[in-house]
C-alpha cells in the first residue's frame, strides 16, 4: 500500500515536471517569435526592447500591423510617452503622419477629443492653457492661425467671446450668478432692473451722488477704505449703482461729444454697464491722470484681498472692449477676486472659464 502511494507521487511529479517544461518552453518559443518577427519587418534589437518594455500584447500586435515605422520608435521614446495611451497616439498618429512628434504626444496626453483637428504645434500648446476650453477649439484655431497672438491670449479672447466681435450677440446676464454676474458687451440687464438690496455710502467712503451699492459690496468697500487708510491712503467713491436711465442719458451725451465710435471704447450702452448691477465703484478719479497715483497702486496691488477686481485693466483691452480705466472696481468676491488677481485674467475669463462652461 505504501508502496503504492510513492509510486503515484513520483508519478504526480513527472507529470507535472513535465508539464511545467512544455508550458515554459512554449511561452518561450512566443517569446523568441515576437522578437523574431519585429525584427523581420525591421526594428532593429534595441527597437525591440524598447517596444517590448513599453507596449503591451495588443499594442505590439498593432505595431505588427502598422509594420516598420521609425516614428513608432520615436513616439516611444519621448518623455512623456504614456504607455496606457498607446492606441490613441497610434490613432492620431496614422491621422497625422509626417507632424512633430511631441505635439502629437502633447495633445493625446490633454485627455481631450481632438482626433478630428490635425495636429500642429498651436493645437499642442492651447491644449496645455489653464484655460482651455475643448467646445472652444475650433475658433481659437482659426483665429490663432490668422493673428499673431500667443496662446494664452487666444485662449483669453475667445473665451471672452471677442472674436465675435462686441455687441455682435446679446445675451441677459444671469442675476443668479449672484456677485458673479457678468455684464458686458455680451450680456446685459433689462431696463427695469434694479438690485434690491442698496445701500447707501456716505461719510468718509463717498464724494460722489450715485452712492448706493449692493449690500455685501458696499459693505467689502468700505472695509477696504478703513484698510487703506491705515496705510495712508485715501480712497472714496465717484460713481456706484447707476441706473438705466442714467446711463441712456451718460452714454447719449457721450456720443454727442466724441461720437458713437469713440463713446463705444470708454462708456457701456445702457443696460451694459456694470453699473448698473450695483457691484461697482469709480473710486477717487475717472481720469487717465489716476494711473500711477499711489491710491492707484494700492489698489491694483490690495483690491482683491476685499474681493474687488481691477475690471477694465491695461493691455486686456481687446478683451472687456474699454479702454484702461484704473478707477473702476468691480466686487466679485475674495475667492474670484483672488484667481482673477493670481491668474492676471479679467472677469470675462474666469467667468467663461469657472461659470458658462460648467452651466451646460
Ligand atoms: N465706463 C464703464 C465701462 C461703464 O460705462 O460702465
Ligand atoms: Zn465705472
Amino acid at each position: 500500500m505504501k508502496r503504492n502511494v510513492l509510486i503515484m507521487v513520483i508519478v504526480l511529479l513527472i507529470v507535472s515536471l513535465g508539464l511545467a517544461f512544455f508550458f515554459f518552453r512554449n511561452s518561450d518559443k512566443t517569446e523568441v517569435s515576437i522578437n523574431d518577427k519585429l525584427k523581420e519587418i525591421g526594428y532593429s534589437d534595441k527597437d525591440v526592447s524598447l517596444i517590448l518594455d513599453k507596449v503591451s500584447s495588443d499594442g505590439v500586435d498593432e505595431i505588427l500591423n502598422i509594420g516598420y515605422d521609425e516614428s513608432l520608435i520615436d513616439i516611444l521614446s519621448s518623455s512623456n510617452y504614456d504607455e496606457n495611451k498607446f492606441s490613441d497616439y497610434i490613432e492620431y498618429y496614422m491621422k497625422n503622419k509626417g507632424a512633430n512628434i511631441k505635439d502629437i504626444i502633447d495633445i493625446v496626453n490633454s485627455g481631450f477629443d481632438l482626433f478630428n483637428y490635425p495636429a500642429s504645434s498651436l493645437l499642442a500648446s492651447l491644449v496645455k492653457e489653464k484655460y482651455y476650453i475643448n467646445d472652444n477649439v475650433a475658433r481659437y484655431l482659426d483665429y490663432g492661425n490668422n493673428h499673431d497672438m500667443n496662446p494664452k491670449e487666444i485662449v483669453g479672447f475667445v473665451n471672452s467671446k471677442a472674436d465675435l466681435g462686441f455687441y455682435s450677440e446679446s445675451y441677459d446676464s444671469n442675476l443668479d450668478d449672484g456677485n458673479l454676474v457678468l455684464v458686458n458687451k455680451f450680456y446685459h440687464l433689462k431696463e427695469d432692473y434694479t438690485p434690491s438690496d442698496l445701500i447707501s455710502l456716505g461719510g468718509q467712503y463717498n464724494k460722489g451722488a450715485n452712492n448706493k451699492m449692493r449690500k455685501e459690496a458696499a459693505e467689502a468697500l468700505m472695509k477696504m477704505i478703513d484698510a487703506a487708510r491705515l496705510d495712508n491712503i485715501i480712497l472714496y467713491n465717484m460713481s456706484a449703482f447707476r441706473s438705466y436711465d442714467y446711463q441712456v442719458n451718460l452714454y447719449n451725451r457721450y456720443i454727442k461729444r466724441d461720437g458713437k465710435e469713440a463713446a463705444d471704447k470708454y462708456s457701456a450702452r445702457p443696460g451694459y454697464s456694470e453699473h448698473q448691477s450695483g457691484l461697482c465703484s469709480d473710486l477717487n478719479e475717472v481720469s487717465d491722470a489716476f494711473e500711477g497715483t499711489d491710491e492707484a497702486i494700492w489698489l491694483k496691488d490690495n483690491a482683491y484681498k476685499y474681493g474687488f477686481i481691477l475690471r477694465f485693466p491695461k493691455g486686456k483691452e481687446n478683451i472687456t472692449g474699454y479702454k484702461y480705466e484704473p478707477w473702476h472696481y468691480r466686487y466679485v468676491g475674495i475667492e474670484a477676486a483672488k484667481v482673477i488677481y493670481e491668474d492676471d485674467i479679467t472677469l470675462e475669463e474666469y467667468y467663461a472659464y469657472y461659470i458658462e462652461k460648467n452651466s451646460d
